[in-house]
Parts: C-alpha cells; structure tokens; sequence
C-alpha cells in the first residue's frame, strides 16, 4: 500500500512486513549476497576499544548476527530469532553500557529523531559509536525510492524533532519518511540538533548492485552472475554521490558535552 508523507498506519505494519520479508529472504540469494555486503561495511565501523554490548536496533529478520554474531538484535516485536525487544524511544539499557548501536533502515522509521538521540545517547558509552545505515536520497535516490517503493521519501515535510508533551513510547506509529537521514546527516539541516554528537563519517554510496536485487519484492535484474559489474559500477558512481547514491553510511560518536536531558 502506498504511504504519504506524514501519514500513520498502526506500528502492526512493521511486523506484518518483517514476516513477508523474512519468507522473500529465502528465495532471493541476489539480496542476501548485497545486505551481506552492507553488514561488512557495517562491522567495518565499529570499535571494539570500547566497553559495551553492541546492539541493533529495528533488527526486523536479524542477519546481521551472519557478520556481527556477538551483536544484540532487538526489535519492537518480540520475534523468535531476535534476542530482545526493544523501542528506539525508551531502551532497557542501562546508561553508558552500549559501546556501538546500529540501525539499519530504522532512522527513517523514527517520527521524533531529536527524541530518539536523546535516548540513544543515554544508553550509549561515553566515545561510543551510533552507526546509521539508510537509504540515500540523490537523484537517482529519489526516481528509485519515489517510483519503486511504497515509503514516501518525505523531503518537504517539517521534521518533528521532539515527541509532544505526554508522549509515550509504547504509543510509537508506522512512521516513514525516506529523506530523514539524507536531510539531517548528509545535508545538515540543522546542524544544532546534533549537539552531543562528533559526525566522524557521512558517506553516500552509489547501490546498484542494491536495485538490481529488486529490493524483497520487486523484480531482480541480472543475477548473481552480474555482481561483479554492479560492484565496478558502484565503486565509480560513487564519485558523484548528488546523482548516484542510494545508501548513506553514517557514524556518530557521543562526545563528551554535557546536555540536559529527560526520559520517558
Ligand atoms: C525497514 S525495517 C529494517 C529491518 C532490518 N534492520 C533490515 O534492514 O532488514 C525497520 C525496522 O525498524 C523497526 N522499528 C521501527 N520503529 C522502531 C522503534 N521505535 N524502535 C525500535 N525499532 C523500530 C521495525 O519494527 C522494523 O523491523
């Protein structure tokens, strides 16, 4: 069903789309091969100096545990495969005790971002990483994502920084916006809101290799055979991230500066 931007549907959507994913996961050895792919790159970035559990957050069908075996996966849906359930907006850790959080395709899930850091960077150890991985919303970005994918990528709609007064976590939304991480990491709309935070990395990546899979529902192009054509493709259209990238690696450190915050 297609979404517009700003429009909610029950959180229920979530798990009804990770139990389709999970069936397609099988079938498509094209897809499994590239989020592979992104995992590495992931695992690439973490840093293991620092004492903490590494956690994901929004694991939805919990691979990333095939590359990043000691990584906790949790999501909002008490699945069998995930170790814990857990909500972006309120996490059981205790303060200090995660040494790297990552999501995956979660960030622009997320209705109050400025909410959601302020919680992240509670849990998180002083230094440790916050490494967002999202869709990239380029040119080509945006003809893929608008055309081929139900998500609205939601670039002129006001980011709602804060939840309201009286929000409750428990009360969290089927929220999409595919623009989120591109507006805020890679062009800095508002750069104060990342008070608390050292960017140390932003960078777009050309995905064709990603289009090609066909995503879990549409149609795959080329097989696996053409792998190494997309990779070569990728690597030398990433040179122009404006025009070509599709996916945006993020990775933010917790700094040390002292902010006022409150929990739920
Ligand atoms: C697009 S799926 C990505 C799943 C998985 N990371 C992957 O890449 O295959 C988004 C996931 O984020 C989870 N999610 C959405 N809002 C969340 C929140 N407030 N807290 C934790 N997880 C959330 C959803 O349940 C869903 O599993």
């Amino acid at each position: 069903m297609p979404l517009h931007a700003g429009d909610s549907l029950p959180v229920g959507q979530h798990d009804i789309e990770i139990q389709a994913n999970r069936q397609a996961w099988q079938r498509r050895p094209q897809l499994r091969a590239v989020y592979r792919g992104f995992h590495e790159l992931i695992a690439s970035r973490l840093d293991r100096r620092i004492p903490g559990h590494i956690v994901e957050l929004g694991s939805g069908m919990g691979s990333i545990k095939e590359v990043i075996p000691d990584c906790v996966t949790t999501d909002l849906f008490p699945n069998p495969w995930l170790d814990r359930q857990e909500n972006a907006y309120c996490l059981s850790n205790a303060d200090a005790s995660i040494s790297n959080l990552i999501l995956f395709d979660v960030w622009h899930h997320l209705r109050y971002p400025a909410t959601a850091l302020t919680e992240f960077r509670r849990a998180l150890a002083p230094g440790g990483r916050l490494i967002v991985f999202d869709p990239a919303v380029s040119w080509t970005g945006r003809l893929v994502y608008g055309l081929f994918h139900h998500e609205p990528i939601g670039l002129g709609q006001p980011v709602t920084w804060d939840a309201p007064d009286g929000f409750r976590p428990a009360d969290a939304d089927y929220f999409a916006a595919q623009g989120a991480a591109t507006r805020i990491f890679w062009r800095r709309e508002a750069p104060a809101r990342l008070a608390g935070w050292d960017v140390s990395e932003v960078t777009p990546l050309a995905s064709f290799e990603y289009f090609a899979t066909g995503g879990f529902s549409g149609p795959q192009i080329g097989g696996p055979a053409m792998s190494r054509f997309w990779r070569r493709l990728d690597r030398g259209l990433s040179r122009w991230p404006n025009l070509f990238a599709a996916r945006l690696l993020v990775v933010l450190k917790r700094n040390a500066v002292s902010l006022q915050t409150s929990r739920f």
